[in-house]
């Protein structure tokens, strides 16, 4: 059959809304373009435990301690997953580690920000973990089975990491003057980087048309960015806090927030790797690694034995 009727009936099972799963025929475009977006956004999973482990052994509370604990495991757990449905489509987990390490890879750039305070954990899991459950919703329903599947069980995980980011914001927002300070601080710094990470403008995004087309993506990146606005802007209202955009303001005929420019030349710039972090995340994904390699070799060795005794029983 010519690639040509091979894409049609491609196109066609998209349209009908039928999973494409590993073993389906699909244009290399496609396969190319989910291998990027699932490794990186496993990375971004794996990267994104850096800033909230900084702050697991300073905790307030052993309560708190634990929340965050089991949150920073839950992303790992998610990176895993989402290297696994990254796997499916032919590459090598460990080709996809080294991209990354080796700072060919991108990671979400929200992750080269600072955590400077306790508030910032609580507006990671309100900002940060709200956005991406915004972004990832969709993709429960993405076009390839594995991918939309892993997503499943994320979503459920991102509902509670939001949940616990909003309590501690609201128990800083009710607590003294200073700690009300300290999350206003938060909410000023981690604004801006939030809004960034559905991507650029729509008429500046070039992977945005074909996944689309494709339904890797539900819909565009400045929908999912109005939408996260629309829900968090209350929420502010609700903690007492100010979200720092001059320009943002209800519009009764549109029924959405308007809200001011994003600075796409920050953007730009962490994604060449100049962002605040964006050198020390790397150092210590590359020092863990190392560290981590005696781990590997070791599992290595114990499967290898375990073939090898398996073989000599038969
Ligand atoms: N950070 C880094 N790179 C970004 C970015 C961001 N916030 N937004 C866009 N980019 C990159 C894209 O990767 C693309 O570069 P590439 O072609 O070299 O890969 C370029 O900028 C143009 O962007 P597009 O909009 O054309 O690219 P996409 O169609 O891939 O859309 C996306 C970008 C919306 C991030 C999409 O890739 C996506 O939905 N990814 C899956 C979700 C994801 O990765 N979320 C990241 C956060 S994960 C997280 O927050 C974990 C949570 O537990 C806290």
């Amino acid at each position: 059959m010519s690639t040509k009727s091979l894409e049609e009936i491609f196109q066609a099972k998209v349209d009908a809304e039928i999973r494409i799963e590993p073993k389906d025929w699909m244009p290399d475009a496609y396969r190319k373009t989910l291998i990027r977006q699932i490794s990186q956004h496993a990375h971004s999973e794996i990267v994104g435990m850096l800033p909230e482990g900084n702050w697991v052994t300073r905790a307030p509370s052993l309560r708190r301690k634990v929340g965050l604990l089991a949150k920073v495991q839950d992303e790992a757990g998610h990176g895993l997953y989402l290297y696994a449905a990254a796997e499916t489509l032919g590459v090598e987990r460990a080709d996809l580690v080294a991209q990354l390490h080796n700072g060919k890879a991108k990671y979400s750039s929200i992750f080269n920000y600072p955590t400077q305070t306790w508030a910032d954990i609580g507006a990671i899991g309100w900002l940060v973990d709200g956005a991406a459950i915004m972004n990832q919703v969709p993709l429960c329903r993405c076009s390839y089975g594995p991918y939309a599947r892993a997503m499943v069980r994320v979503c459920k995980e991102e509902s509670f990491h939001q949940r616990q980011g909003f309590e501690i914001m609201m128990t800083l927002c009710n607590g003294t003057p200073e700690q009300k300070h300290m999350a206003q601080d938060a909410l000023n710094r981690w604004w801006w980087p939030s809004l960034m990470m559905f991507g650029p403008n729509d008429d500046e995004s070039p992977n945005s048309a074909r996944s689309m087309k494709w339904k890797i993506k539900r819909f565009s990146n400045d929908e999912l960015r109005q939408r996260f606005v629309d829900i968090t802007a209350p929420q502010a209202d609700i903690l007492g806090i100010k979200i720092p955009d001059p320009d943002l303001t209800w519009n009764e005929k549109t029924q959405h927030y308007d809200f001011g420019a994003i600075d796409w030349d920050e953007f730009y710039q962490v994604l060449k790797g100049n962002g605040p972090c964006n050198k020390q995340r790397l150092k210590t994904r590359n020092k863990a690694h190392n560290k981590g390699q005696w781990v590997r070799e070791a599992a290595m060795a114990y499967a290898e034995k375990k073939q090898q005794r398996k073989a000599s029983a038969a």
